[in-house]
């Protein structure tokens, strides 16, 4: 794992949008799990000024939706695919054939998640997974505990995403209370991580993230064990009890 800390939002967003321009350039028709949520829009809209300005082209990208509230339709105003579209998908100029919903509307949503396993399997595996970092330590919505092995499934949310999904929409009454989430199996297995992280109020959980034990109960910190991940971090995020010292004798490669 490696901790990079920049001085605010925008130098965290363009500093994971070099490393994920590097990537896309490096692989073209790379498999990408795609989060929502607030902190990856900076990264997003540096990749949409980028694609602009001809750096890259992302129109070869295979895109799979992290997690999807359960019940909604595609075109509700609260859906994630919804989002994901409008700030990843449609700036970026990549064909609709090549996005793989997470259908949080299915009859039979665990049985949507096996397919869409199956799909991101047979396309050879994640590349990359694009990951913001719940205030509870999930990711997409892997609420704790939540195993290494866990599939892609239903979930009840808990109150802490609940809450922190309340911003999106316009009060917490609006969240849907149970969501499709892409299973940890699936994430831990991606062969590159960008974890984005922004604001004092991901303090604690950060550095539970890189440094507490691994364990199910933050599911953040079993990225501990995966292979080639980059936490983007501001310094709002970063200003943790950590000393500067004890976080570089454990991640090494960390820029500060
Ligand atoms: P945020 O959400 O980027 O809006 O903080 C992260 C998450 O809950 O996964």
């Amino acid at each position: 794992m490696r901790l990079i800390v920049a001085d605010d939002y925008d130098a965290m967003s363009q500093s994971a949008g070099d490393e994920l321009v590097s990537i896309i350039t490096k692989r073209p028709s790379a498999s990408v799990l795609v989060a929502t949520g607030n902190t990856p829009m900076g990264l997003y809209r540096e990749l949409a000024n980028r694609r602009q300005n001809r750096q890259f082209d992302a129109s070869r990208l295979r895109v799979f939706q992290l997690d999807e509230y359960l019940g909604l339709a595609p075109d509700d105003r609260r859906s994630l695919y919804g989002w994901m579209l409008r700030s990843f998908v449609e700036p970026l100029g990549i064909p609709s054939e090549n996005v793989v919903r997470l259908p949080g509307d299915s009859d039979d949503p665990d049985a949507a998640g096996a397919a869409f396993e199956e799909t991101i399997l047979a396309a050879g595996g994640i590349d990359v997974a694009i990951l913001g970092l719940g205030p509870n330590g999930h990711l997409g919505f892997n609420e704790p505990p939540a195993e290494p092995d866990s599939p892609t499934r239903v979930v009840d949310l808990t109150s802490a995403s609940i809450d922190s999904n309340g911003q999106y929409w316009g009060g917490t009454e609006q969240v849907p209370r149970r969501a499709l989430t892409t299973g940890m199996r699936i994430l831990l297995a991606a062969r590159q991580t960008l974890l984005v992280v922004s604001g004092a109020h991901k303090r604690d959980i950060l550095s539970r993230t890189v440094s507490g034990p691994i364990t199910p109960d933050v599911p953040a910190s079993l990225l501990q064990a995966a292979p080639n991940v980059m936490v983007f971090a501001d310094r709002a995020a970063w200003g943790s009890d950590l000393s500067r010292q004890a976080v570089q004798a454990l991640l090494p490669a960390t820029e500060i």
